[in-house]
């Protein structure tokens, strides 16, 4: 079954051919040229972007399978979370197109897609601990199975990779932000400044299992307001505030693994790209006993192979949705 797959939930524009659950091509055209001036995303300006890259990226990915809309049997679409300005031109289009062609269609929980992107790239056997970390989320996830996820934990403020972003913001790193704090922090020492890690409180006898990202990100700017942010010691700040936050995330996820029962965690999500917390996650799981998996670096951010992927399973389970599903800027996963 060949089925192509949109997403353009915030600011890529990406389109992906599988071919029962396999990968035939998986094209990215990244907006970050044009948000860069902003320091954010910009929803207006996104949406309309989408408009005129859809169709060409549509184009690359069916010529890079090698096929034409003609072979495909099924279509989906990001339909939420996400800005919704921007899920409208994904989903529409896949909705077209399968009006047209009288094709099944399928609406993908965009965060179903990053919890199993790293299906992809090998088998995984459920049930995981998922931790997502990207710059709209940040949560704890128990996958039973494909369509079952509990939420065990999410964040109360910012995303991790939203803080990413803003402290970039203050050292003058330019949106976004995540990569080039990952390229600093590694002539930095994450040890120079001790910044705050939020723990929250314990409940029953077990530890919360929710995240706090605004106190760091507070001590970022306070620290950078009293030294300045234009000096040597700003690869100290960014491999210090990456520290804190790696730390936050790992405590979290492996305290989520014991205390679900399960024996494996996979990070993803765009700020799983990042190359201090993927070498510290492998390792500490190792110590631990903890098998940690974590998707291919083109799979961590926002790509079209994931939702793809989700939907070709829902599909394999009888599971499809009427062209009257809209986009949703809210929508939640799991239980
Ligand atoms: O998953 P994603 O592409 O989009 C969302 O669904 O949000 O994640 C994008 C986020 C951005 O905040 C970006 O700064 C962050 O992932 N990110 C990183 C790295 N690469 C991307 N954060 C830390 N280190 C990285 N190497
Ligand atoms: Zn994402």
């Amino acid at each position: 079954m060949k089925l192509l797959a949109i997403e353009s939930s915030c600011d890529d524009t990406a389109a992906a051919v599988l071919d029962d659950g396999e990968v035939r091509s998986s094209v990215v055209a990244s907006q970050d040229g044009i948000h860069g001036a902003f320091g954010g995303v910009v929803p207006e300006l996104a949406s309309r972007t989408h408009v005129r890259a859809l169709v060409p990226t549509i184009e690359r990915a069916l010529a890079g399978a090698e096929t034409t809309l003609d072979a495909i049997d099924a279509v989906a679409a990001t339909c939420g979370p996400g800005l919704v300005g921007s899920l409208l031109v994904g989903l529409s289009a896949a909705k077209a197109i399968a009006f047209a062609r009288r094709l099944p269609f399928v609406g993908v929980n965009h965060l179903e897609g990053h919890l199993l992107s790293v299906l992809l790239d090998r088998p995984v056997a459920f049930p995981y601990v998922a931790l997502l970390a990207s710059g709209g989320h940040t949560a704890l996830y128990l996958a039973e199975d494909f369509g079952q996820y509990r939420g065990l934990g999410n964040t109360r403020d910012d995303a991790a990779g939203e803080a990413f972003d803003k402290v970039a913001k203050m050292l003058g790193l330019g949106y976004p932000g995540g990569r080039a704090i990952d390229e600093m922090a590694r002539r930095g020492d994450p040890r120079a400044i001790r910044f705050p890690r939020a723990r929250l409180k314990v409940r029953n006898g077990s530890r919360r299992l929710d995240f706090s990202f605004s106190g760091l990100k507070t001590a970022v700017w306070l620290h950078v307001r009293e030294h300045g942010a234009d000096t040597g010691a700003q690869p100290d700040v960014a491999a210090s505030f990456q520290e804190a936050v790696i730390d936050m995330l790992l405590g979290n996820a492996f305290a989520a693994v014991r205390q679900s029962g399960a024996e494996r965690l996979v990070i993803a999500g765009g700020v799983s790209a990042n190359s201090r917390l993927r070498v510290r996650a492998l390792a500490e799981g190792a110590d631990l006993g903890i098998e940690v998996v974590i998707p291919s670096l083109r799979y961590c951010t926002d790509n079209a192979a994931m939702v793809g992927f989700a939907a070709f399973h829902r599909l394999r389970r009888g599971e499809s949705d009427p062209l009257t599903l809209n986009a949703s800027a809210t929508l939640e996963l799991g239980r």
